[in-house]
């Protein structure tokens, strides 16, 4: 006999009409192979306030389940087919929240312990009163409430994090945007004073970028090369027209005045924190791997990595590029002046890994802003050799 007596133990007239307030939408699924008992176990529980249905096996109460939401299981252990212990894994499976009360004789308390090691939330040992089932239930009930209240706070918490952080996202992008288009406004306005050399700070930063990835250089240090040699005659600001656009050589004192332009670029790129690492190569510029260079004549590794992959860089660019004084040469002959001058102009390891870079990779650079200023050509430049 698995099912014992119940008797309906005595409930206050208010502590009932509190239960009927709190419960009157809580929704029981009562699980039983003994027809009778499931109804009086429902009876009690809907006079309660509950919202009670049965299901009279294992199958019927996992259908049940799978189409309805509850907030409490009560299931007889023993049933034909699936039993209360593989519907108690089926339900935890649907919904691992949602409480499952094991009723079980009195002699079976071994699988009454495994149930709770399942995840059965209480058992109750027949016989038992029916306020012994009010408490189990009601208990299962605030369990879960409190389960649930955690997981709406923790996913209320989830959301605004994920807002906040969508929200700085996108400011931080706009910031980016706003900045970014600021520095290109900058290289145009320089571009734009000398025209003959169009394009070369851009073309600069990206034969520098893709030098500078094949020595290694990643995340800050990549992005100060990109920003540095995009920037690097931003001095050219402080220079008098009659001295960057003279048509003929410069004398002592205009070439005074023309390497000073490292240093004013320094000085205005310098405080804005961003640009801090992009100021060094700025400043570097013109300095040489022997030290001939200007304006400290450091030499060697004293020099900025960064600087040095620069120089590279930019001599491919401008031996490629038609200048006032001078047409446009051909890739081989940069390539020919490059390696000429490792170790004086040049670092030599930097030369070893332009010369690893295929040269298919720097003529498409370049044709790539030759596309661009197809549409603003001019008959000089069609004279252009590449
Ligand atoms: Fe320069
Ligand atoms: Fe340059």
């Amino acid at each position: 006999m698995r099912d014992g007596p119940f008797t309906h133990g005595g409930i206050c007239q208010r502590g009932m009409e509190r239960r009927l307030d709190m419960n009157d939408k809580r929704r029981l699924l009562v699980v039983d192979d003994e027809h009778a008992i499931a109804e009086l176990l429902s009876r009690h529980l809907e006079r309660e306030g509950y919202r009670v249905s049965l299901a009279f096996d294992g199958d019927e109460a996992l259908e049940t389940l799978e189409n309805a939401t509850f907030d409490v299981v009560l299931t007889d252990i023993r049933m034909p087919g699936r039993d209360g212990i593989a519907l108690l894994e089926a339900s935890k499976q649907l919904d691992s929240t949602l409480p499952v009360i094991v009723l079980t004789s009195i002699n079976d308390v071994d699988t009454a312990v495994h149930a709770m090691r399942l995840g059965a939330d209480d058992y109750i040992l027949k016989p038992f009163t029916l306020d012994a089932l009010s408490v189990a239930v009601e208990r299962a009930l605030e369990r879960r409430e409190l389960i649930l209240s955690n997981r709406r706070h923790r996913e209320e918490l989830e959301l605004a994090v994920e807002e906040k952080t969508r929200k700085l996202r996108l400011a931080l992008s706009e910031v980016q945007g706003t900045f970014n288009a600021t520095v290109e406004a900058m290289v145009s306005s320089i571009e734009a004073r000398d025209c003959e050399t169009q394009h070369h700070c851009r073309r600069a930063r990206e034969y520098t970028l893709m030098l500078a990835h094949r020595l290694g250089l990643r995340g800050r240090d990549l992005r100060d090369a990109g920003w540095g040699s995009l920037l690097h005659d931003v001095g050219k600001i402080g220079v008098a027209d009659s001295i960057l656009l003279k048509q003929g050589p410069l004398d002592d004192d205009e070439w005074g005045d023309m390497r000073k332009h490292p240093i004013i670029g320094y000085r205005l790129l310098s405080p804005i924190r961003f640009l801090h690492g992009a100021s060094q190569i700025v400043l570097h510029h013109h300095e040489r791997w022997d030290g001939t260079g200007y304006p400290y004549g450091k030499q060697g590794e004293e020099i900025p990595f960064g600087a040095r992959i620069f120089m590279v860089a930019d001599a491919v660019e401008t031996i490629t590029s038609v200048r006032p004084y001078k047409n446009a040469l051909p890739f081989e002959a940069a390539e020919e002046e490059v390696v000429r001058c490792a170790g004086s102009h040049f670092d030599p390891a930097v030369v070893d890994a332009f010369r690893q870079i295929p040269r298919s990779n720097w003529i498409s650079i370049r044709e790539k802003y030759f596309a661009d200023l197809d549409q603003t050509r001019t008959q000089d430049e069609s004279a252009i050799v590449v």
